[in-house]
Protein backbone atom coordinates (compact mmCIF):
# COMPACT_ATOMS: atom_id res chain seq x y z
CA UNK A 1 0.00 0.00 0.00
CA UNK A 2 1.53 3.43 -1.20
CA UNK A 3 -0.02 6.01 0.77
CA UNK A 4 2.27 8.85 -0.82
CA UNK A 5 1.08 8.11 -4.39
CA UNK A 6 -2.62 8.41 -3.22
CA UNK A 7 -5.15 11.09 -3.39
CA UNK A 8 -8.27 10.63 -0.89
CA UNK A 9 -11.89 12.35 -1.93
CA UNK A 10 -14.67 13.62 0.89
CA UNK A 11 -17.31 12.91 0.23
CA UNK A 12 -20.04 14.77 2.43
CA UNK A 13 -22.66 11.79 2.36
CA UNK A 14 -25.80 14.15 3.65
CA UNK A 15 -25.08 16.59 0.81
CA UNK A 16 -23.56 14.36 -2.16
CA UNK A 17 -26.54 13.06 -4.30
CA UNK A 18 -30.25 12.16 -2.94
CA UNK A 19 -31.59 9.51 -4.66
CA UNK A 20 -34.96 9.06 -3.25
CA UNK A 21 -36.03 12.70 -2.80
CA UNK A 22 -36.34 13.01 0.64
CA UNK A 23 -33.50 15.83 0.67
CA UNK A 24 -31.23 14.14 2.19
CA UNK A 25 -27.86 12.94 0.27
CA UNK A 26 -27.77 8.71 0.82
CA UNK A 27 -25.63 5.56 -0.06
CA UNK A 28 -27.39 4.64 -3.83
CA UNK A 29 -26.36 8.41 -4.70
CA UNK A 30 -23.01 8.22 -3.61
CA UNK A 31 -23.07 4.84 -5.84
CA UNK A 32 -24.83 6.75 -9.00
CA UNK A 33 -21.58 9.01 -8.60
CA UNK A 34 -18.80 6.59 -7.95
CA UNK A 35 -17.74 6.66 -12.25
CA UNK A 36 -17.49 10.15 -11.68
CA UNK A 37 -15.23 10.23 -8.80
CA UNK A 38 -13.22 6.96 -11.08
CA UNK A 39 -12.80 9.48 -13.65
CA UNK A 40 -11.16 12.23 -11.74
CA UNK A 41 -8.83 9.29 -10.25
CA UNK A 42 -8.94 8.94 -6.71
CA UNK A 43 -8.03 6.06 -5.12
CA UNK A 44 -10.64 6.17 -1.67
CA UNK A 45 -13.26 8.25 -0.75
CA UNK A 46 -13.69 9.35 2.73
CA UNK A 47 -17.52 9.17 3.72
CA UNK A 48 -18.48 11.38 6.61
CA UNK A 49 -20.91 9.14 9.22
CA UNK A 50 -24.51 7.88 8.28
CA UNK A 51 -24.49 5.67 11.16
CA UNK A 52 -27.78 6.39 12.64
CA UNK A 53 -28.13 9.68 14.82
CA UNK A 54 -30.23 12.46 15.87
CA UNK A 55 -28.21 14.70 13.30
CA UNK A 56 -27.83 17.30 15.82
CA UNK A 57 -24.33 17.74 14.59
CA UNK A 58 -24.82 16.04 11.16
CA UNK A 59 -24.17 13.16 12.08
CA UNK A 60 -21.46 13.22 14.27
CA UNK A 61 -23.53 12.46 17.38
CA UNK A 62 -23.93 8.33 16.71
CA UNK A 63 -26.51 7.03 18.41
CA UNK A 64 -25.42 3.17 16.71
CA UNK A 65 -21.80 2.56 15.16
CA UNK A 66 -22.36 -0.61 13.65
CA UNK A 67 -25.36 0.20 11.61
CA UNK A 68 -26.70 2.64 9.18
CA UNK A 69 -29.54 5.13 9.43
CA UNK A 70 -32.20 4.70 7.23
CA UNK A 71 -32.62 7.87 5.82
CA UNK A 72 -28.94 7.15 4.68
CA UNK A 73 -29.43 3.57 3.22
CA UNK A 74 -28.95 -0.20 4.25
CA UNK A 75 -26.59 -2.51 5.27
CA UNK A 76 -27.14 -3.77 1.47
CA UNK A 77 -26.62 0.03 0.08
CA UNK A 78 -23.44 -0.15 1.97
CA UNK A 79 -22.29 -3.77 0.57
CA UNK A 80 -23.29 -2.42 -2.81
CA UNK A 81 -21.36 0.49 -2.54
CA UNK A 82 -18.31 -1.21 -0.95
CA UNK A 83 -18.31 -3.82 -4.48
CA UNK A 84 -19.13 -0.61 -6.82
CA UNK A 85 -16.15 0.64 -5.70
CA UNK A 86 -13.56 -1.89 -5.72
CA UNK A 87 -15.06 -2.52 -9.79
CA UNK A 88 -13.88 0.93 -9.99
CA UNK A 89 -10.16 0.78 -7.94
CA UNK A 90 -11.51 2.91 -5.16
CA UNK A 91 -10.75 1.99 -1.82
CA UNK A 92 -13.35 3.52 1.43
CA UNK A 93 -12.58 5.17 4.61
CA UNK A 94 -15.01 5.31 7.62
CA UNK A 95 -15.17 7.91 9.49
CA UNK A 96 -14.98 7.08 13.30
CA UNK A 97 -16.17 9.57 15.80
CA UNK A 98 -14.84 7.59 19.34
CA UNK A 99 -14.74 10.74 21.60
CA UNK A 100 -17.88 11.18 21.99
CA UNK A 101 -21.84 9.60 21.49
CA UNK A 102 -24.86 10.96 21.10
CA UNK A 103 -26.77 11.15 24.17
CA UNK A 104 -29.27 8.87 22.30
CA UNK A 105 -26.78 6.11 22.49
CA UNK A 106 -27.77 3.04 24.12
CA UNK A 107 -25.25 3.11 26.71
CA UNK A 108 -25.80 7.02 27.13
CA UNK A 109 -29.76 5.57 27.40
CA UNK A 110 -29.02 2.74 30.14
CA UNK A 111 -26.49 4.86 32.24
CA UNK A 112 -29.50 7.09 32.34
CA UNK A 113 -31.75 4.46 33.80
CA UNK A 114 -29.61 3.83 35.57
CA UNK A 115 -26.54 0.93 34.71
CA UNK A 116 -23.99 1.51 36.73
CA UNK A 117 -21.83 0.08 34.38
CA UNK A 118 -22.52 1.96 31.26
CA UNK A 119 -22.78 5.11 33.87
CA UNK A 120 -18.77 4.43 33.70
CA UNK A 121 -18.76 5.12 29.97
CA UNK A 122 -18.90 8.35 30.98
CA UNK A 123 -17.50 11.32 32.91
CA UNK A 124 -19.93 11.80 34.84
CA UNK A 125 -19.33 14.04 38.11
CA UNK A 126 -21.01 16.30 40.85
CA UNK A 127 -21.23 19.73 41.34
CA UNK A 128 -18.35 21.27 42.99
CA UNK A 129 -19.44 22.11 46.92
CA UNK A 130 -20.70 25.58 45.71
CA UNK A 131 -23.18 24.60 43.35
CA UNK A 132 -21.25 25.16 40.36
CA UNK A 133 -19.93 22.89 37.77
CA UNK A 134 -17.99 20.34 38.12
CA UNK A 135 -15.52 22.26 35.97
CA UNK A 136 -15.19 25.63 34.44
CA UNK A 137 -14.47 24.58 30.54
CA UNK A 138 -16.32 25.56 27.52
CA UNK A 139 -18.07 23.27 24.78
CA UNK A 140 -15.75 23.69 21.41
CA UNK A 141 -19.29 24.75 20.19
CA UNK A 142 -20.37 27.41 23.09
CA UNK A 143 -21.37 27.54 26.33
CA UNK A 144 -20.38 25.33 29.45
CA UNK A 145 -18.92 21.92 28.69
CA UNK A 146 -21.51 20.26 31.24
CA UNK A 147 -24.74 19.20 31.65
CA UNK A 148 -27.30 17.89 33.95
CA UNK A 149 -27.10 13.99 33.48
CA UNK A 150 -31.04 13.84 33.66
CA UNK A 151 -32.90 14.07 36.92
CA UNK A 152 -29.44 13.35 38.90
CA UNK A 153 -27.13 15.59 40.67
CA UNK A 154 -24.50 14.67 38.68
CA UNK A 155 -23.15 16.39 35.42
CA UNK A 156 -21.84 14.61 32.50
CA UNK A 157 -18.91 15.92 30.51
CA UNK A 158 -19.61 17.20 26.53
CA UNK A 159 -16.47 18.89 24.66
CA UNK A 160 -18.58 19.39 22.05
CA UNK A 161 -22.67 20.00 22.17
CA UNK A 162 -25.25 19.24 24.87
CA UNK A 163 -26.14 16.21 22.61
CA UNK A 164 -22.85 14.74 22.48
CA UNK A 165 -21.60 13.16 25.87
CA UNK A 166 -17.99 12.16 25.95
CA UNK A 167 -16.73 8.20 26.31
CA UNK A 168 -14.90 7.59 29.05
CA UNK A 169 -11.48 5.89 27.47
CA UNK A 170 -9.94 5.08 31.13
CA UNK A 171 -12.44 2.53 31.06
CA UNK A 172 -11.32 -0.68 29.26
CA UNK A 173 -14.59 -1.83 28.15
CA UNK A 174 -15.50 1.09 26.03
CA UNK A 175 -11.93 0.74 24.34
CA UNK A 176 -12.85 -3.13 24.08
CA UNK A 177 -16.07 -1.87 22.81
CA UNK A 178 -14.61 0.69 19.82
CA UNK A 179 -12.13 -2.35 18.79
CA UNK A 180 -15.33 -4.49 17.83
CA UNK A 181 -16.42 -1.65 15.63
CA UNK A 182 -13.57 -1.13 13.81
CA UNK A 183 -13.60 -5.03 13.52
CA UNK A 184 -17.00 -4.96 12.16
CA UNK A 185 -16.03 -2.61 9.48
CA UNK A 186 -13.29 -3.98 8.40
CA UNK A 187 -14.99 -7.29 7.78
CA UNK A 188 -17.13 -5.27 5.77
CA UNK A 189 -14.37 -4.51 3.17
CA UNK A 190 -13.28 -0.74 4.70
CA UNK A 191 -9.88 0.33 3.71
CA UNK A 192 -9.59 2.85 6.06
CA UNK A 193 -10.64 5.11 9.10
CA UNK A 194 -10.68 8.46 9.80
CA UNK A 195 -11.18 9.31 13.90
CA UNK A 196 -13.03 12.25 14.46
CA UNK A 197 -11.15 14.72 17.09
CA UNK A 198 -9.19 11.65 18.31
CA UNK A 199 -6.22 13.80 20.22
CA UNK A 200 -9.29 14.70 23.00
CA UNK A 201 -10.29 11.22 24.47
CA UNK A 202 -7.58 11.83 27.15
CA UNK A 203 -9.03 13.75 29.80
CA UNK A 204 -7.43 13.18 33.25
CA UNK A 205 -9.33 11.07 35.82
CA UNK A 206 -9.57 14.03 37.90
CA UNK A 207 -10.90 17.18 36.34
CA UNK A 208 -9.60 20.51 37.31
CA UNK A 209 -10.77 23.79 36.43
CA UNK A 210 -8.82 25.79 33.55
CA UNK A 211 -7.32 29.54 34.23
CA UNK A 212 -9.94 31.05 31.85
CA UNK A 213 -12.62 29.17 29.93
CA UNK A 214 -12.16 28.36 26.57
CA UNK A 215 -8.02 29.28 26.26
CA UNK A 216 -5.94 27.50 24.90
CA UNK A 217 -4.32 26.47 28.67
CA UNK A 218 -7.91 24.59 29.17
CA UNK A 219 -7.45 22.99 25.83
CA UNK A 220 -3.88 21.69 27.04
CA UNK A 221 -5.40 19.84 30.23
CA UNK A 222 -7.36 17.48 27.67
CA UNK A 223 -5.24 17.37 24.19
CA UNK A 224 -2.46 15.15 23.33
CA UNK A 225 -2.07 14.05 26.47
CA UNK A 226 0.64 11.01 26.81
CA UNK A 227 -2.38 8.33 27.35
CA UNK A 228 -3.76 9.00 24.02
CA UNK A 229 -0.23 7.40 22.10
CA UNK A 230 -1.30 4.74 24.63
CA UNK A 231 -4.40 4.17 23.88
CA UNK A 232 -3.87 4.69 20.01
CA UNK A 233 -1.32 1.48 20.07
CA UNK A 234 -3.85 -0.37 21.82
CA UNK A 235 -6.09 0.37 19.01
CA UNK A 236 -4.19 -0.06 16.40
CA UNK A 237 -2.99 -3.33 18.01
CA UNK A 238 -6.60 -5.12 18.39
CA UNK A 239 -7.80 -3.84 14.63
CA UNK A 240 -6.50 -1.90 11.45
CA UNK A 241 -3.16 -3.00 12.84
CA UNK A 242 -3.06 -6.31 12.25
CA UNK A 243 -3.38 -5.39 8.09
CA UNK A 244 -0.91 -3.85 6.24
CA UNK A 245 -3.45 -2.18 3.49
CA UNK A 246 -5.30 -0.46 5.73
CA UNK A 247 -5.22 3.67 6.28
CA UNK A 248 -5.91 5.66 9.05
CA UNK A 249 -6.23 8.97 9.52
CA UNK A 250 -6.78 11.31 12.60
CA UNK A 251 -8.43 14.43 13.41
CA UNK A 252 -5.77 16.38 16.18
CA UNK A 253 -7.11 19.52 17.40
CA UNK A 254 -4.73 21.85 18.46
CA UNK A 255 -2.10 19.64 18.14
CA UNK A 256 1.94 20.18 17.93
CA UNK A 257 4.67 19.15 15.62
CA UNK A 258 6.17 16.86 18.42
CA UNK A 259 2.60 14.97 18.46
CA UNK A 260 2.29 14.65 14.96
CA UNK A 261 5.14 12.90 14.21
CA UNK A 262 4.23 10.32 17.14
CA UNK A 263 0.77 10.22 15.70
CA UNK A 264 2.07 9.43 12.58
CA UNK A 265 5.75 7.75 11.89
CA UNK A 266 5.29 4.37 11.11
CA UNK A 267 7.58 3.32 13.46
CA UNK A 268 5.30 3.53 16.67
CA UNK A 269 2.25 2.09 15.28
CA UNK A 270 -0.38 5.02 16.01
CA UNK A 271 -1.49 6.05 12.58
CA UNK A 272 -0.40 6.65 8.88
CA UNK A 273 -1.12 10.71 9.48
CA UNK A 274 -3.05 13.17 10.77
CA UNK A 275 -5.01 16.37 10.17
CA UNK A 276 -3.83 19.00 11.97
CA UNK A 277 -6.01 22.30 11.49
CA UNK A 278 -3.33 26.03 12.36
CA UNK A 279 -2.94 26.59 8.96
CA UNK A 280 -6.60 27.31 8.50
CA UNK A 281 -6.80 30.12 11.66
CA UNK A 282 -5.02 32.44 9.66
CA UNK A 283 -7.79 33.97 9.20
CA UNK A 284 -8.52 34.43 13.00
CA UNK A 285 -8.36 37.45 15.13
CA UNK A 286 -6.17 36.95 18.17
CA UNK A 287 -7.70 33.75 17.83
CA UNK A 288 -11.01 33.72 17.47
CA UNK A 289 -12.58 31.87 14.73
CA UNK A 290 -15.76 34.14 15.19
CA UNK A 291 -14.49 36.95 13.40
CA UNK A 292 -13.47 38.08 9.34
CA UNK A 293 -9.76 39.93 9.04
CA UNK A 294 -7.96 39.36 5.85
CA UNK A 295 -6.32 36.39 6.31
CA UNK A 296 -2.25 36.99 6.92
CA UNK A 297 -0.60 35.15 4.05
CA UNK A 298 2.79 34.93 5.37
CA UNK A 299 1.38 32.62 8.49
CA UNK A 300 -0.23 31.13 6.05
CA UNK A 301 3.71 29.95 4.57
CA UNK A 302 5.04 29.91 7.81
CA UNK A 303 2.69 27.30 9.42
CA UNK A 304 2.99 24.89 6.47
CA UNK A 305 7.01 25.47 6.06
CA UNK A 306 7.03 24.76 9.91
CA UNK A 307 4.95 21.39 9.90
CA UNK A 308 6.13 19.99 6.29
CA UNK A 309 9.95 20.43 7.89
CA UNK A 310 8.94 18.99 11.12
CA UNK A 311 6.92 16.14 9.59
CA UNK A 312 9.30 15.42 7.49
CA UNK A 313 12.26 15.43 10.22
CA UNK A 314 10.51 12.88 12.36
CA UNK A 315 9.10 10.42 9.42
CA UNK A 316 5.75 11.66 10.07
CA UNK A 317 3.12 11.99 7.29
CA UNK A 318 0.84 14.77 6.66
CA UNK A 319 -2.68 14.76 5.56
CA UNK A 320 -2.97 17.77 2.67
CA UNK A 321 -6.25 19.79 2.61
CA UNK A 322 -7.20 23.27 2.71
CA UNK A 323 -11.23 22.13 2.55
CA UNK A 324 -13.35 19.96 4.94
CA UNK A 325 -17.11 19.92 6.25
CA UNK A 326 -15.44 22.07 8.78
CA UNK A 327 -13.98 24.95 6.76
CA UNK A 328 -15.29 27.46 4.53
CA UNK A 329 -14.32 26.85 1.18
CA UNK A 330 -10.95 27.71 0.33
CA UNK A 331 -10.97 29.81 -2.75
CA UNK A 332 -13.73 31.94 -0.77
CA UNK A 333 -11.08 32.21 1.84
CA UNK A 334 -8.00 32.68 0.13
CA UNK A 335 -8.64 33.84 -3.47
CA UNK A 336 -11.02 35.49 -6.23
CA UNK A 337 -13.38 33.26 -7.23
CA UNK A 338 -15.52 35.51 -8.37
CA UNK A 339 -12.65 37.11 -10.71
CA UNK A 340 -10.59 34.01 -11.08
CA UNK A 341 -11.80 31.45 -10.56
CA UNK A 342 -9.82 28.70 -12.42
CA UNK A 343 -6.80 30.31 -11.12
CA UNK A 344 -7.86 30.39 -7.93
CA UNK A 345 -8.85 27.06 -7.43
CA UNK A 346 -6.08 25.34 -9.50
CA UNK A 347 -3.66 27.13 -7.80
CA UNK A 348 -5.04 26.35 -3.90
CA UNK A 349 -4.90 22.88 -5.10
CA UNK A 350 -1.43 22.86 -7.11
CA UNK A 351 -0.43 24.64 -3.89
CA UNK A 352 -1.50 22.43 -1.31
CA UNK A 353 -1.67 18.61 -3.28
CA UNK A 354 2.17 19.14 -4.49
CA UNK A 355 3.56 19.12 -0.40
CA UNK A 356 4.87 16.21 1.01
CA UNK A 357 1.76 14.18 2.34
CA UNK A 358 -1.71 12.81 1.00
CA UNK A 359 -3.55 14.99 -0.64
CA UNK A 360 -7.63 15.32 0.45
CA UNK A 361 -9.78 16.93 -1.96
CA UNK A 362 -12.97 17.85 -0.74
CA UNK A 363 -16.63 16.94 -2.86
CA UNK A 364 -16.91 20.50 -5.14
CA UNK A 365 -13.63 21.55 -5.04
CA UNK A 366 -12.79 19.90 -8.65
CA UNK A 367 -15.56 22.45 -9.79
CA UNK A 368 -14.67 25.17 -7.94
CA UNK A 369 -17.79 25.63 -5.53
CA UNK A 370 -17.84 28.39 -3.42
CA UNK A 371 -19.54 29.67 0.18
CA UNK A 372 -22.86 30.53 -0.73
CA UNK A 373 -22.95 33.43 1.50
CA UNK A 374 -26.51 33.04 2.55
CA UNK A 375 -28.11 36.63 4.09
CA UNK A 376 -30.49 35.19 6.34
CA UNK A 377 -29.31 33.31 9.21
CA UNK A 378 -32.10 30.78 8.93
CA UNK A 379 -30.59 29.17 5.77
CA UNK A 380 -27.82 28.09 8.27
CA UNK A 381 -28.37 24.78 9.87
CA UNK A 382 -25.22 23.96 11.95
CA UNK A 383 -25.63 24.12 15.56
CA UNK A 384 -22.22 25.69 16.21
CA UNK A 385 -23.50 28.61 13.90
CA UNK A 386 -26.21 29.46 15.32
CA UNK A 387 -25.28 28.89 19.11
CA UNK A 388 -22.03 31.89 17.99
CA UNK A 389 -24.50 34.22 16.21
CA UNK A 390 -26.39 34.44 19.32
CA UNK A 391 -23.31 34.88 21.11
CA UNK A 392 -21.50 37.43 18.46
CA UNK A 393 -25.17 39.27 19.19
CA UNK A 394 -25.17 39.04 23.02
CA UNK A 395 -21.26 40.46 22.71
CA UNK A 396 -23.21 43.68 20.86
CA UNK A 397 -22.10 42.99 17.24
CA UNK A 398 -24.55 44.13 15.28
CA UNK A 399 -26.88 41.89 13.23
CA UNK A 400 -25.25 43.04 9.75
CA UNK A 401 -21.33 42.21 11.02
CA UNK A 402 -22.57 39.24 12.40
CA UNK A 403 -23.71 37.66 9.43
CA UNK A 404 -20.82 38.62 7.33
CA UNK A 405 -18.77 36.93 10.08
CA UNK A 406 -21.44 33.84 9.59
CA UNK A 407 -21.27 33.75 5.55
CA UNK A 408 -17.14 34.08 5.98
CA UNK A 409 -17.23 31.07 9.33
CA UNK A 410 -20.41 28.94 9.16
CA UNK A 411 -19.68 25.22 8.58
CA UNK A 412 -22.24 25.47 6.08
CA UNK A 413 -20.38 27.67 3.68
CA UNK A 414 -18.67 24.04 2.63
CA UNK A 415 -21.74 21.70 3.50
CA UNK A 416 -24.43 22.95 0.62
CA UNK A 417 -25.31 20.29 -1.05
CA UNK A 418 -23.16 18.91 -4.53
CA UNK A 419 -24.13 20.86 -7.71
CA UNK A 420 -24.60 18.72 -10.27
CA UNK A 421 -26.28 20.87 -13.21
CA UNK A 422 -28.70 23.58 -13.51
CA UNK A 423 -31.32 21.72 -12.95
CA UNK A 424 -33.50 22.83 -9.61
CA UNK A 425 -31.55 22.18 -6.70
CA UNK A 426 -28.38 21.70 -8.87
CA UNK A 427 -29.65 18.10 -9.71
CA UNK A 428 -28.83 17.46 -6.14
CA UNK A 429 -32.18 16.22 -4.86
CA UNK A 430 -35.94 16.02 -6.55
CA UNK A 431 -37.24 17.05 -2.94
CA UNK A 432 -36.84 19.99 -0.75
CA UNK A 433 -32.78 19.55 0.00
CA UNK A 434 -31.50 19.91 3.81
CA UNK A 435 -29.13 22.53 3.20
CA UNK A 436 -30.24 25.46 0.57
CA UNK A 437 -27.80 25.31 -2.47
CA UNK A 438 -25.70 27.95 -3.44
CA UNK A 439 -26.96 30.78 -5.42
CA UNK A 440 -23.99 30.12 -8.26
CA UNK A 441 -25.27 26.63 -9.25
CA UNK A 442 -26.25 27.60 -12.82
CA UNK A 443 -22.88 28.57 -13.37
CA UNK A 444 -20.73 26.31 -11.13
CA UNK A 445 -21.81 22.28 -11.56
CA UNK A 446 -20.32 19.36 -12.80
CA UNK A 447 -22.37 19.47 -16.04
CA UNK A 448 -20.93 22.80 -16.86
CA UNK A 449 -17.59 21.70 -16.24
CA UNK A 450 -17.24 18.67 -17.80
CA UNK A 451 -18.34 20.00 -21.04
CA UNK A 452 -16.86 23.12 -20.51
CA UNK A 453 -14.65 23.83 -17.72
CA UNK A 454 -10.78 23.28 -16.97
CA UNK A 455 -11.03 23.05 -13.00
CA UNK A 456 -11.73 19.52 -12.98
CA UNK A 457 -9.29 18.38 -15.66
CA UNK A 458 -6.68 20.55 -14.01
CA UNK A 459 -7.36 17.68 -10.77
CA UNK A 460 -7.19 14.97 -13.13
CA UNK A 461 -3.63 16.40 -14.07
CA UNK A 462 -2.40 16.91 -10.74
CA UNK A 463 -3.21 13.22 -9.49
CA UNK A 464 -1.82 11.79 -12.28
CA UNK A 465 1.65 13.52 -11.93
CA UNK A 466 1.99 12.48 -8.40
CA UNK A 467 1.37 8.80 -9.56
CA UNK A 468 3.64 9.66 -12.55
CA UNK A 469 6.31 11.74 -10.44
CA UNK A 470 8.32 10.26 -7.57
CA UNK A 471 9.58 13.69 -6.65
CA UNK A 472 6.49 14.82 -6.03
CA UNK A 473 5.00 11.71 -3.79
CA UNK A 474 8.53 11.40 -1.95
CA UNK A 475 10.84 13.93 -2.16
CA UNK A 476 11.76 15.92 0.23
CA UNK A 477 10.40 19.74 1.05
CA UNK A 478 12.42 22.80 1.20
CA UNK A 479 10.27 26.21 1.98
CA UNK A 480 11.81 29.22 -0.53
CA UNK A 481 11.25 32.87 -0.53
CA UNK A 482 9.77 32.61 3.21
CA UNK A 483 9.32 36.42 3.76
CA UNK A 484 7.72 36.99 -0.08
CA UNK A 485 4.78 38.58 0.29
CA UNK A 486 2.87 37.47 -2.11
CA UNK A 487 4.02 34.22 -3.46
CA UNK A 488 4.57 31.16 -2.13
CA UNK A 489 7.22 28.68 -2.69
CA UNK A 490 9.24 25.59 -2.31
CA UNK A 491 11.11 22.64 -4.04
CA UNK A 492 10.84 18.76 -3.50
CA UNK A 493 13.88 16.59 -4.37
CA UNK A 494 14.74 13.16 -4.79
CA UNK A 495 18.17 11.80 -5.64
CA UNK A 496 18.63 13.53 -8.97
CA UNK A 497 15.30 15.33 -9.63
CA UNK A 498 13.67 18.23 -8.64
CA UNK A 499 10.24 20.19 -8.34
CA UNK A 500 9.86 23.99 -8.04
CA UNK A 501 6.26 25.10 -7.30
CA UNK A 502 5.58 28.59 -7.74
CA UNK A 503 1.78 29.92 -6.38
CA UNK A 504 1.21 34.14 -6.71
CA UNK A 505 -1.82 34.15 -4.09
CA UNK A 506 -2.97 37.87 -5.25
CA UNK A 507 -4.42 39.53 -8.04
CA UNK A 508 -2.72 41.88 -10.37
CA UNK A 509 0.56 41.09 -12.10
CA UNK A 510 4.07 40.62 -10.18
CA UNK A 511 7.85 40.28 -11.38
CA UNK A 512 9.85 37.76 -9.12
CA UNK A 513 13.44 37.37 -8.45
CA UNK A 514 14.43 33.46 -8.58
CA UNK A 515 17.11 31.83 -6.57
CA UNK A 516 20.17 31.53 -8.57
CA UNK A 517 20.12 27.69 -7.97
CA UNK A 518 17.28 27.31 -10.64
CA UNK A 519 19.00 29.46 -13.20
CA UNK A 520 20.63 28.54 -16.59
CA UNK A 521 19.59 24.84 -16.18
CA UNK A 522 17.22 22.76 -18.21
CA UNK A 523 13.67 22.63 -16.87
CA UNK A 524 10.72 21.44 -17.70
CA UNK A 525 6.82 23.24 -17.62
CA UNK A 526 5.20 20.19 -16.14
CA UNK A 527 2.02 22.15 -15.03
CA UNK A 528 0.40 25.44 -14.56
CA UNK A 529 -2.51 27.48 -14.97
CA UNK A 530 -0.98 30.68 -16.56
CA UNK A 531 1.11 31.85 -19.33
CA UNK A 532 4.47 31.44 -17.60
CA UNK A 533 6.47 28.84 -19.78
CA UNK A 534 10.73 29.33 -18.54
CA UNK A 535 13.13 30.32 -15.97
CA UNK A 536 14.72 32.94 -16.20
CA UNK A 537 16.60 35.39 -13.01
CA UNK A 538 13.05 37.65 -13.21
CA UNK A 539 9.90 35.89 -14.04
CA UNK A 540 6.64 37.26 -13.97
CA UNK A 541 3.57 35.91 -12.28
CA UNK A 542 -0.05 36.65 -13.21
CA UNK A 543 -2.80 37.03 -11.54
CA UNK A 544 -3.10 33.55 -8.75
CA UNK A 545 -0.86 32.00 -11.21
CA UNK A 546 0.55 28.66 -10.16
CA UNK A 547 3.63 26.76 -12.00
CA UNK A 548 5.60 23.44 -11.28
CA UNK A 549 9.18 23.00 -12.90
CA UNK A 550 10.80 19.51 -13.06
CA UNK A 551 14.60 19.49 -13.15
CA UNK A 552 15.97 16.06 -14.00
CA UNK A 553 19.78 15.88 -13.94
CA UNK A 554 19.64 12.38 -15.76
CA UNK A 555 17.74 13.39 -18.47
C1 LIG B 1 -14.94 17.17 14.07
C2 LIG B 1 -15.89 16.97 12.94
O1 LIG B 1 -15.22 17.13 11.73
C3 LIG B 1 -17.00 17.97 13.16
O2 LIG B 1 -17.83 18.07 12.05
C4 LIG B 1 -17.72 17.59 14.42
O3 LIG B 1 -18.70 18.56 14.71
C5 LIG B 1 -16.78 17.50 15.60
N1 LIG B 1 -15.59 16.80 15.29
C6 LIG B 1 -17.43 16.79 16.77
O4 LIG B 1 -17.63 15.44 16.47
Amino acid sequence: MDLAKKVIYQVYTKSFKDSNGDGLGDLPGVIEKIPYLAQLGVDMIWLNPFYPSPQHDNGYDVADYCAIDPRFGSMEDFEHLVQVCQQHKIDIMMDMVFNHTSTDHEWFQKALAGDETYQDYYYLRPAKEDGSLPTNWDSKFGGPAWARFGETELYYLHLYDVTQADLNWHNPQVRLELQKVLNFWLTKGVKGFRFDVLNVIGKSPVLIDSQEPGSAQEKSLYTDTPIVHQWIKEMNQASFGQRDDIITVGEMSSTNVLNGVQYSNPSEKELSMIFSFHHLKVDYQDGEKWSNPAFDFLQLKAILDEWQRGMSDGQGWNALFLNNHDQPRSNSRFGDPDHYPFETQTMLAQTIQFLRGTPYIYQGEEIGMTNPDFAEIDLYDDVETHNNYQLLLAKGVSPAEAMSIIQAKSRDTSRTPMQWDDSPHAGFTQGQPWLSVAPNYPQINVERELSQGHIFNYYQNLIRLRKEYDVIAYGTYRGLLLEHPQVMAYVREIKDQQLLVLSHFYPGTIRLTLPSEFIDRSAKKLIGNGPLMALNSEIELAPYETVAFYFNEQA
